[in-house]
């Protein structure tokens, strides 16, 4: 691929303006020297004002996303998207995130723009847990556990019963759950389905990736390694 277009598609600028970096010097090799718009250079060594270029397409990034913002590309508010380097939201192919969490729930969210990678992750079949930990109005009952596991729990509206969860007590109003799916608002349906309310939710673990002390609102690029964890289930 032309070096414009590959400069343009990772979100640095338009065609245009990318021609014009070029003739600015802005670009160069690692060693400093100004690389022109025609030159066959692979991805790694090209620089941008000496920085080095953010990674090729098959990219996954992990977000410690805070409550309050969107998973949407245009909304109204606070996006997802605003907690990324601008020039993520203009990459070609489109960086999306993975599934979504609401706009009140916290937690890991992914980002990628490998599309293969994004259906083995949210593809049903692929049964990937998710665990949330829920903070409720009121005190547990005692047999939400149970219903959960059971497979057979109907949520309103919905013709299918729910694929077994597991939820485990932390505290009266708190608990870890579980889950293999991603219907709508399926947690806090579930803990309204035994009349209970979910007063906070935060996203802790897909598979066997946690946050890992990424703190809130930061974001860094997956490795292999973190690939391997999402599909480990450790
Ligand atoms: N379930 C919910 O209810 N909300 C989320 O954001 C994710 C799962």
């Amino acid at each position: 691929m032309k070096l414009v277009r590959h400069i343009a598609n990772l979100g640095y600028g338009s065609r245009k303006q990318v021609q014009w970096m070029f003739r600015e010097g802005r670009i160069t090799d690692a060693d400093g020297e100004v690389l022109y718009a025609d030159d066959k250079v692979p991805h790694e060594v090209i620089r941008i004002d000496g920085e080095a270029l953010d990674p090729e397409q098959g990219l996954l990034l992990i977000l410690h996303k805070p409550a309050g913002y969107t998973c949407s590309t245009k909304d109204t508010g606070r996006l997802v998207y605003d907690l990324l380097p601008p020039r993520f939201r203009l990459r070609d192919p489109v960086l999306s995130t993975v599934g979504r969490l609401d706009r009140d729930t916290s937690g890991l969210l992914l980002f990628t723009d490998d599309g293969q990678l994004l259906h083995r992750i949210i593809a049903p079949k692929s049964n990937l847990p998710k665990t949330y930990e829920a903070t409720l109005a009121q005190p547990l009952r005692g047999d939400e556990g149970a219903l959960f596991a059971s497979g057979t729990l109907m949520l309103e509206s919905e013709t299918t019963p729910l694929k077994p969860a597991s939820l485990e007590a932390i505290d009266d109003t708190h608990a870890r759950l579980t889950i293999t799916e991603g219907r709508y608002h399926q947690v806090r349906r579930m803990f309204a389905a035994v009349g209970n309310h979910v007063e906070a939710l935060h996203r802790s673990r897909i598979g066997g990736l946690s946050l890992d002390g990424l703190p809130e609102g930061e974001w860094r690029i997956a490795d292999a390694g973190d690939v391997a964890r999402l599909f480990s289930g450790d």
